[in-house]
């Protein structure tokens, strides 16, 4: 039966929620100063820019951060999903932290409100349980005796054999998706179009998120060959000139064919195409001081904290309200630092030094 909040939660998804925080917690690498995170450990900079709300939005878009004309100070962290070196194929993400959002969050107090985006249209798990199968896999190639027999294959790739061979060759829909969000190559974080992939709230109407670059502001050049070359080349663009993004919304117009308990499948934008609703404005800057490093690392970003007209939608949404939290709290607990939301004043002080 599916609530009037558009989710249908199966039976059982609690517990398997329970387990995947602890696996999560298991796998945190604790052996390095600072602790990274689980997940997007490499960043490529710490940008700030202006969240621009577009003036004239339809009646059916105005909710929440969207219900009037305002503009947000912005916080961005572009990461890798796992590579330490941006030569190497892999997803790659885009989360944003907005600051002076006054009104009720779903997670902790204050003043933020956060957006988590990926460079791929679709995630690989439709449901909690299809993540719990996957890493479970993933948990049982770290432990097998099969990687250490193919001991001629890089240790990834031993790992994603075994991973194939016991769970996703029964899953090709999963692992075609997997394969093309760590293919990706781009040249800069500023170039490339971002997506929630999973759904939210926009007041009554279930809806996916995307931000899409203006391209033609951006200042050609030749991609250094690094392993840090998505922060070298974000860090060459902001220093020549500005950059931005339109912040985009698609409404879920036929249930029958956009899922909001499967984030595999992508809703059709013929059917429903996208909408602008703000301008990400990004100034020139200098993005990489260690200082600005040292701020983006500390940062925790969730989807839940946002208001409750923005609420996150479906299962794997719903797991990833504890498990971001928990791993945070963990993360900060062993980087002696605090997990606590930052005041606009202090990055502020960073990014005008
Ligand atoms: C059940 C599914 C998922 C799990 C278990 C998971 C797990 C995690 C974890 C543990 C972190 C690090 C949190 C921290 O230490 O602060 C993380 C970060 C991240 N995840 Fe997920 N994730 C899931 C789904 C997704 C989806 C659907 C997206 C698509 C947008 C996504 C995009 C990201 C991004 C961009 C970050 C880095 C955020 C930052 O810059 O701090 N994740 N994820």
């Amino acid at each position: 039966m599916e609530t009037p909040d558009h989710e249908e939660i199966p039976p059982g998804e609690d517990a398997l929620i329970a387990r995947l925080v602890e696996q999560n917690l298991a796998l945190l690498d604790a052996s390095t100063r600072p602790v990274r995170r689980g997940q997007h450990p490499k960043h490529h900079g710490c940008v700030h820019a202006e969240f621009v709300v577009e003036p004239d939005l339809d009646a059916e878009l105005r909710h929440g951060l969207f219900a009037r004309p305002g503009s947000y100070p912005t916080v961005i962290r572009f990461s890798n999903g796992a590579a330490f070196d941006d030569r190497k194929g892999d997803a790659h993400g885009m989360a944003l932290k907005l600051f002076d959002v006054p009104g009720e969050k779903l997670l902790g107090e204050g003043d933020t409100h956060d957006f988590v985006l990926i460079d791929h249209p679709v995630f690989f798990a439709a449901d909690v349980a299809g993540y719990v199968a996957l890493f479970e896999a993933l948990l049982g190639a770290k432990q097998s005796v099969l990687p250490k027999l193919a001991f001629f294959l890089p240790r990834f790739l031993a790992e994603m054999g075994h991973v194939y061979l016991t769970h996703l060759h029964k899953h090709p829909h999963e692992l075609s998706i997997m394969l093309a969000m760590i293919a990706k190559h781009p040249d800069s974080p500023l170039a490339i179009r971002y997506w929630s992939t999973t759904p939210y709230c926009l007041g009554p109407h279930a809806v996916k998120w995307a931000v899409q670059p203006h391209e033609a502001l951006l200042k050609p050049f030749d991609t250094p060959n690094s392993a840090d070359k998505l922060r070298l080349t974000l860090t060459r663009q902001l220093a020549a000139g500005e950059a931005a993004f339109d912040f985009m919304v698609q409404l879920r117009n036929d249930p029958a064919s956009m899922p909001v308990e499967d984030p595999t499948r992508e809703w059709d934008a013929q059917r429903s195409p996208w909408r602008k609703l703000a301008t990400l404005r990004i100034p020139r800057q200098r993005p990489d001081t260690p200082e600005l490093m040292s701020f983006c690392e500390q940062l925790s970003f969730n989807p839940w904290r946002c208001r409750p007209e923005h609420r996150p939608l479906g299962g794997v949404n719903r797991a990833r309200k504890s498990i971001y939290q928990a791993l945070s709290e963990r993360r900060h607990e062993l980087n002696a630092g605090t997990s606590a939301e930052p005041s606009l004043s202090e990055f502020k002080k960073l990014w005008a030094e």
